[in-house]
């Protein structure tokens, strides 16, 4: 069985396919062109996809001979699982093992916009110092604030349990459906999207991503924020309006914004939004530790030999397929 691997992956999840008798096919090229990626499809019974390569019913027709893609990602939102399903194509994916660095990431977006770090490094770069000022672009404290959280799965719980526990923030969320663990070992309320917007004083994105909330996050959501909130985008960028984000920050409708994941992504090096003293913004750096790319590359290649030996993948996006 052949697995195309279109960008190298810590080396224990190929040592672990080769181990177990598949061929791994993995480009001396780091950067595929788009044209060279599907050449390498072409000839492959299994992906195992780093990135965000889009799966869908034109791929899946392109290329039938491909039987399982194994996204090295917690999140599926680049796959039509629909159309996956269809064809009973199952789609792996790589949960817990980045739940904690992605909600590191979180946390350290919130504080560093909470006490304005990239403004501050800003000035130091640039030579600004400045002479101790008791007034000057202060920041604010987190104790005791709400942290609501949108999405609340096992990164959200990650984030709200850090919160709990560094500033004894009071958790609120809004989900699919109640996360009994995070009300009982966090004391967090299920509310609705209204009051999650109302009433957080940092809101921080944790949910998988679908279209139905493609831009969710947009101007008359921003309005209904509070003025000293922080918004917090982990996730995926495509949550929220980044105009409309850069405008609330510009009206001082919300209080600053820390982003790991951006719309468009990339974004360009020039966007305003970036010349906001309010704002951090990383490039997608959510699972970059060592132990979770570590994890990440086990999980995918867990994923992939079960499947080459008929066997269910542990941690699948889609599992309906095997009903
Ligand atoms: C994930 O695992 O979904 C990360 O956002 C990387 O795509």
């Amino acid at each position: 069985m052949k697995v195309f691997i279109n960008k190298r992956i810590p080396e224990i999840g190929i040592q672990m396919l080769e181990e177990a008798g598949l061929e791994v096919v993995l480009p001396k090229n780091a950067d595929l062109s788009h044209d060279e990626w599907l050449t390498y499809c072409k000839d492959s019974d299994v992906i195992l996809n780093v990135g965000q390569n889009k799966y869908d019913e034109g791929f899946f027709e392109q290329f039938p001979n491909v039987k399982a893609i194994a996204l090295f990602s917690v999140g599926f939102d680049s796959v039509d699982i629909e159309q996956a399903n269809q064809r009973k194509i199952p789609i792996g994916n790589t949960p817990d093992v980045l739940s904690r660095a992605t909600s590191d990431i979180a946390f350290l977006l919130m504080q560093s916009v909470a006490r304005r770090a990239s403004y501050y490094f800003e000035q130091v770069k640039s030579d600004l110092w400045g002479d101790f000022d008791p007034l000057h672009a202060l920041g604010q404290e987190l104790y005791g604030k709400t942290l609501g959280v949108f999405g609340l799965g096992r990164i959200g719980f990650e984030m709200a349990e850090k919160c709990k526990k560094a500033f004894d923030m009071n958790i609120i969320y809004h989900n699919r459906s109640h996360n009994e663990e995070a009300e009982k070992k966090l004391g967090a309320k299920y509310v609705s999207f209204d009051e999650l917007v109302n009433q957080s004083d940092v809101l921080s994105v944790h949910a998988n991503f679908t279209e139905e909330h493609s831009e969710i996050f947009d101007e008359s959501v921003f309005k209904k924020m509070k003025s000293n909130s922080i918004f917090i985008n982990t996730a995926r960028g495509g949550f929220h309006n980044q105009k409309h984000l850069y405008n609330a920050l510009v009206d001082k409708e919300i209080w600053g914004a820390g982003l790991d994941v951006t719309n468009p992504e990339p974004m360009m090096y020039d966007d305003p939004i970036l010349k906001l003293s309010n704002v951090c913004v990383l490039p997608h750096i959510g699972s970059a530790t060592i132990e979770a790319r570590n994890g990440m590359a086990k999980v995918a290649a867990e994923n992939i030999i079960a499947f080459s030996k008929g066997e269910k993948m542990p941690h699948c996006a889609n599992p309906e397929v095997y009903k």
